[in-house]
């Protein structure tokens, strides 16, 4: 027997409900269900005016109230919550149905559970959502892997509750089969690490070497807003940092310990990549700032470490100084970006997916966290050149860090001259530099590997491996 409604939600917490509500505020007919009964009478009791919700008292239940092919998206915990719901629905299922799962799932998991599922006829898609509860609510980035034949029934009903472009186009697309959807999401998330680290370090550097207090740097980073930074994430540090706390008067980044948390999405970015050998040394050092912020003992016992201590420059210096913080942030940002859609590449083509880095970056436009307005431009570059090697390889890109030459080197000097660390700026400039190097140091570790493991090497001016007999004649042999 079928149900009625086109969509269910099974996993009620903030984004379950109000992704729930969105497909219904969107004019669904949507089957809700959780594990506790509660929080599905509480959704219909609360917000049962915004739509069509079917409750439902158990899996069986969820699953009559499904019109064919059912679809369930489950909205609960990585791991292995999200492995029960899986094995609690499958038994109920006929082969057609689709399950999506909208969580922040490992892509590894999402290809095994894809494979694991088609064998049975039922459609796996690990759909990266992106936006927080706001966007699950009024519009989120949606990033949906899986068989290219389950979005052709589930994208429309994607598509309605996705946000939309400045052209109005939804932030939904099909990414590519089994985990890429999630693997897409777990960059976008690696990139968010990179444009919070980017931007913790420029306003640092305004604090420390500007002098600006947060109310000041609030109102440089509106002012960047209006700009070719125009983000989200700008945005939301420059309400951040206008905001007074309330029980002590003082501004509110002043109240807040500063060890910095992690779910863990940005570090499996890093160690994918680093398994991919794609370099996201800005996303990398963006993880490795959180984790450094966490030592705090390691910390306080490096307090009295001899360095410099920075010296506020004075008002027409810091208002100089502040404008080339503006161009190294946007240059790092533009380097973080380039990296993420290397390791997207990379990733693709590892694992045969042929996902599309142009339709990539007009999915992130609007809803997610990283959304920005300079995603469109990335877009073009892809779509104008789909064999683009690396992002820097554009040339209006390419002409804007040209610009940004002498001020991003200049805020790098002057942070590692005044003592205030600035790891993700300068990473990014050193990628950039190892980029457009002639010749690496790598000529010299190789010589190394070869004298003390005998690795062998290859040459400038000619094809194949070579050993030199570092322990004999230092004859060098074919190897
Ligand atoms: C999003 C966010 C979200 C993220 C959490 C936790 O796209 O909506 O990226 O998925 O996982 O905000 O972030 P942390 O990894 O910083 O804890």
């Amino acid at each position: 027997m079928s149900g009625t409604a086109q969509i269910g939600v099974t996993g009620l917490a903030v984004m379950g409900r109000n992704l729930a509500r969105n497909f219904a505020r969107n004019g669904l007919t949507v089957a809700v269900h959780n594990r506790s009964r509660s929080r599905t009478d509480a959704l219909v009791e609360e917000f049962g005016s915004e739509g069509t919700f079917v409750p439902a008292g158990s899996a069986e239940e969820f699953v009559a109230a499904l019109e064919r092919p059912r679809r369930l998206v489950i909205m609960v915990k990585a791991g292995e919550p999200t492995d029960a719901v899986i094995q609690e629905f499958v038994p109920l299922l006929e082969p057609g149905d689709v399950i999506i799962d909208g969580g922040n799932a490992h892509f590894e998991d999402t290809r095994r559970r894809e494979r694991e599922l088609r064998e049975r006829g039922i459609h796996f898609v690990g759909a990266g959502i992106s936006g927080g509860e706001e966007g699950a609510l009024n519009g989120p980035s949606i990033m949906p892997g899986g068989p290219a034949e389950s979005y052709e029934s589930l994208g429309p009903l994607l598509e309605r509750i996705a946000a939309k472009a400045p052209d109005g186009t939804p932030c939904v697309s099909h990414v590519g089969p089994d985990g890429a959807g999630h693997f897409v999401k777990m960059v976008h998330n690696g990139i968010e690490y990179a444009d919070m680290q980017l931007i913790g370090e420029a306003y640092h550097l305004l604090r420390e070497v500007a002098g600006y207090s947060p109310a000041k740097i609030a109102e440089t980073f509106r002012g960047w807003n209006d700009g070719r930074l125009d983000s989200y994430l700008i945005e939301i540090t420059a309400q951040v940092l206008a905001h007074t706390d309330a029980e002590t008067g003082k501004p509110f980044v002043d109240v807040v310990a500063d060890r910095a948390e992690q779910k863990g999405t940005g570090r499996w970015t890093v160690q994918i990549a680093l398994d991919l050998g794609v370099p996201v040394s800005g996303i990398a050092e963006a993880v490795f700032a959180r984790s450094l912020s966490g030592h705090a003992e390691l910390r306080e016992a490096s307090r009295s470490l001899p360095g410099p201590v920075a010296e506020p420059l004075d008002e027409a210096a810091a208002a100089r100084f502040a404008d080339r913080v503006e161009q190294a942030l946007y240059a790092s940002k533009v380097v973080s970006y380039t990296q993420g859609f290397h390791q997207i590449q990379a990733g693709s083509e590892a694992y045969d997916w042929g996902v599309d880095p142009g339709a990539v970056a007009a999915l992130w436009r609007a809803g997610c966290i990283i959304r920005a307005a300079f995603l469109d431009r990335i877009r073009a570059a892809y779509d104008g050149r789909p064999e683009l090697p690396s992002l820097l390889a554009d040339k209006d890109f390419a002409a804007e860090i040209g610009a940004a030459q002498e001020d991003w080197r200049e805020v790098v000097a002057t942070a590692a001259r005044q003592g205030v660390p600035a790891p993700g700026f300068a990473a990014a400039l050193a990628y950039y530099d190892a980029l457009r190097a002639p010749r690496l140091p790598a000529t010299l570790t190789q010589g190394q590997r070869d004298y003390f493991g005998a690795h062998t090497y290859r040459r400038t001016d000619r094809d194949g491996a070579f050993h030199t007999l570092w322990g004999g004649d230092r004859s060098e042999v074919t190897a």
